[in-house]
């Protein structure tokens, strides 16, 4: 049996444009997915995910993982779930060269999911490493960025890009363009995360954004804007010592930015009410800036605040659910066992 966790992320810049190849930089936070794999005797994948539904919930089926959708699954949202466990099994089958290798499978997060935090990609990274070590096969975090990035591209239709999986693999703040993906020096960021208790379809938004890009010249020069915005945004960064708490001039800069990132995102039509709630309530609050995170629908704010004013503010704003500090996650996927 062996054990790894895999953290989830919040997006400094760039999320949505990233899928049509333009720089995001997404950052790893200190909430982490836990993926518990055994190797079975028979073909089968047992699933157990206590904490991801408020009954706990177990599925078992067998065979070929293309039976996996057949299988009773109570939520859209744990249906998309088990899809992403499923793909891991499959990509740590390939890896360890045994197709019908079966797992008895537990997984544990503190990641909301579909929230915008990246709760799918961790669970695949972390399901992919959990399940190849189990079967004595080492991959080096790269190879599970690579699988992990398959596996979502497959679930989400083929319309994922590499900085979710890619940033819970290696941890930290990254930097990804279309394929070239690498990790960057960055100060630690004041992250606060607001959280409106609800979830986005990201193939849905990430298909509606396509749509309009390709309806209007202006919607896919709004997807161009946003990646000036990243590029802006790492110089920034680039300048800033990586050793030191980040200056009020840099926190200054770096929220208007993302201010000016979640107008553009609110512009494609992925924000919502309640995360532009969350967003003004932050910004009132006296937040260097916020926007949302992630896919966008439903979910999750981030917030550049050194100070305890968006917290409280938070706390007290009615389109919010949970309200919480998130730290930089240095290390990605790991072993706990
Ligand atoms: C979802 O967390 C981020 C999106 O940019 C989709 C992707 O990059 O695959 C919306």
């Amino acid at each position: 049996m062996t054990v790894s966790s895999a953290p989830g992320k919040v997006y400094l810049f760039g999320e949505h444009a990233v899928v049509y190849g333009e720089p995001a930089i997404p950052c790893a936070v200190e909430r982490r997915a836990t993926v518990t794999a055994d190797p079975r005797d028979d073909d089968h994948i047992r699933v157990e995910a206590a904490d991801l539904s408020l009954d706990g919930f177990t599925v078992e089926y067998g065979g070929p993982t293309d039976d996996a959708p057949d299988v009773d699954v109570p939520t859209p949202l744990l249906r998309a779930a088990m899809g992403y466990v499923d793909a891991a099994v499959e990509q740590a089958r390939d890896a360890v060269g045994d197709e019908s290798v079966g797992f008895d499978i537990t997984v544990e997060s503190d990641i909301p999911l579909g929230a915008g935090l990246g709760s799918s990609a961790a669970v695949v990274v972390a399901g992919i490493d959990a399940a190849t070590r189990a079967c004595g096969v080492d991959l080096p975090p790269e190879e599970i960025a690579e699988r992990a990035y398959r596996a979502e591209h497959q679930v989400q239709d083929g319309q994922a890009s590499r900085a979710d999986t890619f940033c819970s693999a290696m941890g930290g703040a990254v930097r990804v363009e279309g394929d070239d993906c690498r990790t960057i020096d960055a100060p630690e960021l004041p992250f606060v995360v607001g959280f409106d208790g609800g979830a986005g379809d990201t193939g849905e938004l990430v298909a509606g954004v396509r749509k309009l890009r390709e309806e209007y010249d202006f919607a896919a020069d709004t997807v161009t804007a946003i990646g000036d915005v990243v590029r802006t945004g790492e110089a920034l960064l680039a300048d800033a010592d990586p050793d030191d708490p980040p200056s009020d001039e840099l926190l200054a800069e770096l929220g208007g930015l993302l201010n000016f990132d979640h107008g553009l995102l609110e512009a494609l039509g992925v924000s919502s009410r309640s995360l532009d709630a969350m967003v003004w309530s932050a910004r009132e609050a006296g937040a260097h800036g916020a926007k949302l995170t992630g896919a966008g629908g439903g979910g999750c704010i981030v917030a550049l605040d050194p100070t305890d004013a968006t917290e409280t503010a938070l706390r007290y704003t009615p389109d919010c659910d949970d309200v919480f500090r998130a730290e930089l996650a240095t290390e990605g996927v790991r072993a706990e066992g």
